[in-house]
Order: C-alpha cells, then sequence, then structure tokens
C-alpha cells in the first residue's frame, strides 16, 4: 500500500480551519485535504454561490452584498454553517474553508465545535502577497459543470477553456472583477485578519508560505495535518 492511500485511512477528528486572505488557496488546499483524510469540505463561499444559482432566499439576499465584495451578515451565514456542522458526515472532523470571517463567527463556532464534541481546531493560515492574490484571482476559471478551479497562468486546463475531467465551460467569478477584488482584500484586512491574532493566541494557528506552487504548500499542509491524525 502506498503511503498516500495509507493516510487516507488515518482518521483527523478535529475541525480544519483554513484562514486567509482571497486568492490564498484556501479552496484549492480544503479540497485536497478532504480528498485525502475522507471529511467534507466546507465552503460558505460554495454554499451561498449554490443558493444564489438555486435562487432561494438566502441566496437572492446574500447576491448583491457578495457582488460588491462585503461579507455576509453573520446570523445568515451562522445559520447556514449550524446545520451544515450538525449533519452526520461531519462527525469525523471537517475542513472550513471561508469560515470564520469574524471575531463573532469565531466565537460562535467555539461553541459550536464544544456543543458538537471536538476540541481545538486547527488553523491553517496561509499567507501570500498581494501581488499575487491579484494575478491569481484574475487567472482563476471555474467549471460550470463541476466546480473543479483552474488558473490560466498557474494551473491551465490541457485544453483552453475546458475542464480536464469533464469538458465543462470554465467560467469566471462574477467577484473577481478588480474593483471587487480590492473590496474583497479591504474586507479580510479590516474584518477577518483580527482572525490570526486571535487564534495565534490560543496556540492553534500554524503560518502556512502561500505563495509556493499548489503541490508543494499541500506538501506542508498535509505534514501538518498528518502530525495531528489517528491510525
Ligand atoms: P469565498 O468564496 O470564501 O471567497 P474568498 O475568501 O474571497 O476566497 P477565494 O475563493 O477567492 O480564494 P481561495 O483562497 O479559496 O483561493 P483558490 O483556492 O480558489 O467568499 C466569497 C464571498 O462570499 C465573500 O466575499 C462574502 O461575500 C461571502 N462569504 C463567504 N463566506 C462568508 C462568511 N463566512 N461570512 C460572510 N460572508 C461570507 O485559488 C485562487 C486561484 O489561485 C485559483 O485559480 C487557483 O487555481 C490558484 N491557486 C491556488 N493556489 C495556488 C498556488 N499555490 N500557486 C498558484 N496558483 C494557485
Ligand atoms: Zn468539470
Amino acid at each position: 500500500m502506498d503511503s498516500a492511500v495509507a493516510m487516507a485511512r488515518m482518521a483527523v477528528q478535529r475541525a480544519l480551519i483554513f484562514l486567509g486572505p482571497p486568492g490564498a488557496g484556501k479552496g484549492t488546499q480544503a479540497r485536497r485535504i478532504a480528498e485525502r483524510y475522507g471529511i467534507p469540505h466546507l465552503s460558505t463561499g460554495d454554499m451561498f454561490r449554490d443558493h444564489v444559482r438555486r435562487d432561494t432566499e438566502l441566496g437572492r439576499r446574500a447576491r448583491p452584498i457578495m457582488e460588491r465584495g462585503e461579507l455576509v451578515p453573520d446570523e445568515i451565514v451562522l445559520g447556514m454553517i449550524e446545520e451544515r456542522i450538525a449533519r452526520p458526515d461531519c462527525r469525523q472532523g471537517f475542513v472550513l474553508d471561508g469560515f470564520p470571517r469574524t471575531l463573532a463567527q469565531a466565537e460562535a463556532l467555539d461553541r459550536l465545535l464544544e456543543a458538537h464534541g471536538f476540541g481545538r481546531p486547527l488553523v491553517l493560515h496561509l499567507v501570500a502577497d498581494e501581488a499575487q492574490l491579484l494575478r491569481r484571482l484574475a487567472g482563476r476559471r471555474t467549471c460550470k459543470l463541476c466546480g473543479a478551479v483552474y488558473n490560466m497562468y498557474d494551473h491551465p486546463p490541457k485544453v483552453p477553456g475546458r475542464c480536464d475531467d469533464d469538458g465543462g465551460e470554465l467560467v469566471e467569478r462574477p467577484d473577481d472583477r478588480e474593483d471587487v477584488v480590492r473590496q474583497r482584500l479591504t474586507s479580510y484586512h479590516h474584518q477577518t485578519r483580527p482572525l490570526v491574532e486571535y487564534y495565534r493566541a490560543r496556540g492553534v494557528l500554524v503560518d502556512v508560505d502561500g505563495t509556493a506552487d499548489i503541490e508543494a504548500v499541500s506538501h506542508q499542509v498535509f505534514a501538518l495535518v498528518d502530525r495531528i491524525a489517528v491510525p
């Protein structure tokens, strides 16, 4: 059995949190973690985009806020995540991507983790520089069919404009327009960045060099998670 398969049988039994600015690679790495350890990937951004696509009441409330690059109000996010964490597939641990994003969300998550019998989370803080974030977001393309994420510059599909897995059309995210990206970065600095100190002070945060290529970042992240996983 190769080591990747052996590792896949290890249980995480923790909440893993990816923290970092837009374009840092949270979604990319969270998807890889979910696959490797067989735990669900909980992306609040993906959940909201799904509501927008289905034109639900929640989607209609979130859409204009997301289009401006601002944060959706805490009570909406919390209701959605609370329901998701309570589902049985989260009992063996899960990976959070894009949540928590405010101090109120982090405090609510602490209460939720305690209520569900989880210990301290592991927070993976992806660090990247701003020029890199802008370039990654400008180059991001997402498959309309399966949601796979590519990058025109750093991680292009084999056939331009088409998903490698299912040939689906690759599209840009509406909030990746430059003016919206600026607002998303501002929202991050004002509302989310303080969480770095919140978690660092509690000794649960690890800085990860997010400037490296995707494989190299995964290598760092897997090594950290392997350390807390149990056979
Ligand atoms: P959300 O979907 O969470 O967006 P975000 O935080 O801005 O993060 P991104 O998805 O843009 O970036 P990422 O770090 O996941 O990067 P990715 O891996 O895709 O939120 C969207 C909106 O929803 C928010 O603005 C807000 O309105 C609302 N929302 C969501 N959650 C909320 C909450 N909790 N509270 C309130 N509102 C909320 O990578 C980006 C690109 O770079 C890709 O093309 C990828 O291929 C490439 N790439 C990744 N890693 C590397 C690498 N190492 N090297 C080279 N390229 C790379
Ligand atoms: Zn696809």
